[in-house]
């Protein structure tokens, strides 16, 4: 078993991984998601466990089943995701927001089920906390890894991310691509780093992806 090995690189270190599409909630019967599949956040938290470490999983809903070995902490919305990321943040030593996290919820929560109205209906949004921003601030020994989901300006607008949100790596993936980004078992991105060339990662399994954006980690802890 991974986690009993001492000679694993990540042996005995906490690893934070979220994963999913959050799930904003309109009434008791509807919610607004995204088209994650949780399948890139479940391979990294499968690799992480490979090299050792303890893993959380915080995730929100999918069809995936849990990797063995990891600890999983399932939740709905961004707020629910937020507020389990801060209660173990202090204690990590790899945070990687893969998660799609909602950048807005409905303003209000209907009690009931919402009727339909004799003409066009609107829905009123408020936006969420920038969670990875959040962490970004508050970090210390913490290596914060985010994503950037993109479909155009790949690269300038995962350079702005990394800067914006503090964080230690972003992997950028062009989301519009056929064999990359949401719901494909594979991926292709481009790893970028504070003050280090872009790097990027040929079209692979989620897996060898996962693997792989890990070892870039590990060279910098
Ligand atoms: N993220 C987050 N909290 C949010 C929104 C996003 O922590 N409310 C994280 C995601 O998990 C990801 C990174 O921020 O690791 C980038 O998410 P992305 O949607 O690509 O970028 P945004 O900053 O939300 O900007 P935009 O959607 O406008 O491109
Ligand atoms: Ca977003």
């Amino acid at each position: 078993l991974a986690a009993t090995d001492t000679s694993l690189p990540l042996h005995g270190q906490s690893v934070l991984v979220t994963a999913g599409g959050t799930r904003e909630r309109l009434d008791p019967v509807r919610y607004l998601t995204n088209d994650s599949s949780g399948k890139m956040g479940y391979a990294i938290a499968t690799a992480a466990r490979d090299l050792g470490a303890q893993v959380t999983l915080i995730s929100a809903p999918t069809a995936l089943s849990v990797p063995a070995g990891v600890t999983y902490v399932g939740v709905d919305s961004a707020a629910a995701m937020r507020a389990a990321l801060l209660q173990r943040y202090a204690t990590a030593k790899i945070v990687v927001m893969a998660a799609a996290v909602a950048d807005f919820r409905p303003a209000a929560v209907a009690e009931n089920k919402i009727k339909k109205t004799a003409t066009d209906y609107t829905l009123t949004l408020t936006k969420n906390a920038d969670i990875l921003a959040e962490l970004g601030q508050l970090k210390q020994q913490q290596f914060l890894i985010g994503f950037a989901a993109e479909t155009q300006n790949l690269l300038t607008y995962a350079q702005k991310k990394l800067a914006a949100k503090q964080a230690d790596m972003i992997v950028a993936n062009d989301v519009s691509q056929a064999q990359a980004g949401f719901n494909h078992d594979t991926n292709e991105v481009t790893i970028l780093q504070p003050d280090q060339a872009p790097q990027q990662l040929a079209l692979a399994s989620k897996a060898v992806i996962a693997q792989q954006i890990l070892q870039i980690a590990l060279k910098q802890l």
